[in-house]
């Protein structure tokens, strides 16, 4: 048989009877599985980008995977010739920060203040003992993203990090933005996403360099759809007008007091000690979670004086602007095109993602990749460069078609791999673009401020991280502030839910802060539409009309 299978970028020739599962192992391949490919656990997932027609007939045990996904253990090559190209669901090699950047509170300010204590050999949550144990006392915090999933591990008594990974959210089965996992959650009983989800957080968990069972705490920060999918809530009155969390609905009918959650290591189906606590941070409203939430403790938005702004930009790009006297907040569902989804050669940001592109005066382009590599892929930080070097060179206009009726840009090939993009990828990344400029729009007309009256304006996330700031500005990503006004913070998210986790009194303070929350309804602005429609134009973003 001669088909050629590549997985996570190695290739073997693949032999009838083994199942890419053996195939995988062959080539040193750890592949997720707690049931040694019995079909059963459902953690072995490859998404396969090259090859489906290669492949055997869709198997009992993954009916219940959408799209490019399968069940490694349960497919085969059946083809006489081809090319087979898949990946697992990637783990631990994504760059992520171990901190924040230039934010007003870091942990090593942080009064340690956890909500798990020490009494001789007792240990106790809140006063109550949970352990007897001289071991030590752990905590995680979990930022979980529609696209990425990132833990930190600390020690609640130092304050110190003691190890961090992340993963492709593995959720993506049912849909690619928080819409459709909705949708597939309602359709399929049995709880799938949170199954799944919780297979690959107890892998990651049993990785670290730790007993699971000194961990007693874990804090659970994530849009309204993830928290509210991993704490075993219905998702459905999220999906549907005026889209709230089950949470906000009971606490608006006076049933709890906070939309935050609890439940036990026990019932999280997570390898932590069994008492632990799980602590879901409480959401804002609607589709503004508790990601939103966290990042507002981390750039200490409740004894902020200056008027500042939050940008996360991902999958669902979180927007919050104000100061300790008044907030506003909202959430865009912006699409996956700028974290490499929906778009052709689109890669998250790992080894082989191309993530810088110029353009030289010989009109070649130089490109920057991630490992030092060749190319496989481009992630978001290369998209937004190379949009920005296509049109400062006249290659693009500002409507996004390409000169000279050409519909492909290559930016890379070698004998296997060609990297481009196409006029129909640019599309997908105006329209991504176009929600969230619509969105900064319509915060800041309905606060009744101009882009220029923010003193700082926080770009949170992995990919706010390592975007090109100037290239952000010429595409229109981000408004043309003065770049000294602009910090590039890191995942504020996963630092707010650290925070949370080191500390009741800050926990508590966030519990008071989301209620203080204006929530800015994005799809009831009246001018929501044109805003979109302009955001979409590749070109700076400068003025607002003000509705004050
Ligand atoms: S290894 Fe468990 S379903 Fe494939």
């Amino acid at each position: 048989m001669a088909v050629t299978l590549t997985i996570n970028g190695q290739t073997i020739q693949a032999t009838g009877g083994r199942s890419l599962f053996d195939h995988a192992e062959a080539l040193g391949i750890d592949v997720p599985t707690s049931c040694r490919k019995q079909g059963k656990c459902k953690e072995c997932m490859v998404e396969v980008v090259e090859g489906m027609d290669a492949l055997s007939a869709i198997a009992e045990p993954e009916r219940h995977l959408k799209g490019s996904f399968r069940l490694s253990c349960q497919t085969y090559v059946t083809a006489a010739e081809g090319h087979v190209r898949c990946h697992t669901m990637r783990r631990g090699h994504m760059i992520i920060e171990r901190h924040a950047f230039g934010l007003p509170v870091g942990n090593d300010a942080l009064k340690l203040d956890p909500a798990v204590t020490r009494d001789g050999d007792r240990i106790l949550i809140d006063g109550i003992e949970v352990e007897r144990s001289t071991g030590p006392i752990l905590g995680i915090a979990v930022d979980l993203g529609t696209t990425t999933i990132v833990l930190r591990l600390v020690d609640l008594e130092s304050g110190e990090l003691i190890a961090d990974t992340s993963f492709e959210n593995p959720q993506r089965f049912g849909g690619s933005e928080v819409m459709s996992r909705i949708a597939y959650d309602t359709e399929h009983p049995g709880r799938l996403l949170m199954r799944t989800l919780a297979g690959y957080l107890t892998h990651a968990i049993e990785k670290f360099p730790v007993d699971p069972k000194t961990i007693y705490e874990m804090v659970v920060v994530g849009n309204s759809t993830m928290r509210d999918l991993f704490f075993r809530q219905s998702v459905y009155s999220i999906g549907q007008n005026p889209y709230r969390s089950i949470t906000e609905i009971e606490m608006a009918e006076g049933k709890r007091a906070t939309t935050s959650l609890s439940q036990s290591g026990l019932h999280s189906l997570l390898p932590i000690h069994p008492k632990a606590r799980v602590y879901g941070a409480p959401i804002v409203s609607g589709h503004v979670g508790a990601d939103a939430a966290a990042c507002m403790l981390a750039v200490d938005l409740a004894h902020e004086e200056r008027l500042v702004a939050v940008m996360d930009i991902g999958t669902n790009t979180e927007l919050i602007v104000g100061n300790r006297h008044r907030i506003l907040a909202a959430s865009c569902p912006a699409g996956p095109a700028f974290e490499g989804g929906a778009i052709a050669c689109g890669m998250p940001a790992l080894d082989g993602a191309i993530e810088s592109v110029a353009i030289d005066d010989a009109e070649k382009f130089q490109l920057g990749v991630i490992g030092d590599v060749p190319p496989e892929g481009i992630c978001g930080s290369g998209l937004v460069d190379v949009l920005s070097e296509l049109l400062r060179t006249g290659r693009m206009n500002e409507m996004g078609r390409f000169a000279d009726d050409i519909k492909r840009v290559t930016l890379y090939h070698d004998e296997d791999t060609e990297v481009f993009l196409l006029e129909s990828d640019v599309n997908e990344l105006a329209q991504a673009k176009g929600a969230n400029v619509a969105g900064l729009h319509a915060v800041f007309s309905s606060y009744g401020i101009d882009f220029d009256q923010i003193e700082v304006f926080y770009l949170a996330g992995g990919f706010g991280r390592h975007l090109n700031v100037e290239a952000s500005k010429r595409i229109g990503l981000v408004p043309s502030l003065a770049s000294t006004k602009i910090v590039q913070a890191g995942n504020t998210a996963i630092e707010g839910a650290t925070i949370a986790l080191l500390s009741k009194s800050k926990r508590q303070e966030l519990e008071g802060l989301v209620k203080r929350v204006q929530h800015c309804r994005l799809e009831t602005h009246p001018e929501f539409f044109n805003f979109f429609v302009e955001g979409c134009q590749f070109k700076p973003v400068e003025t607002i009309p003000c509705a004050s």
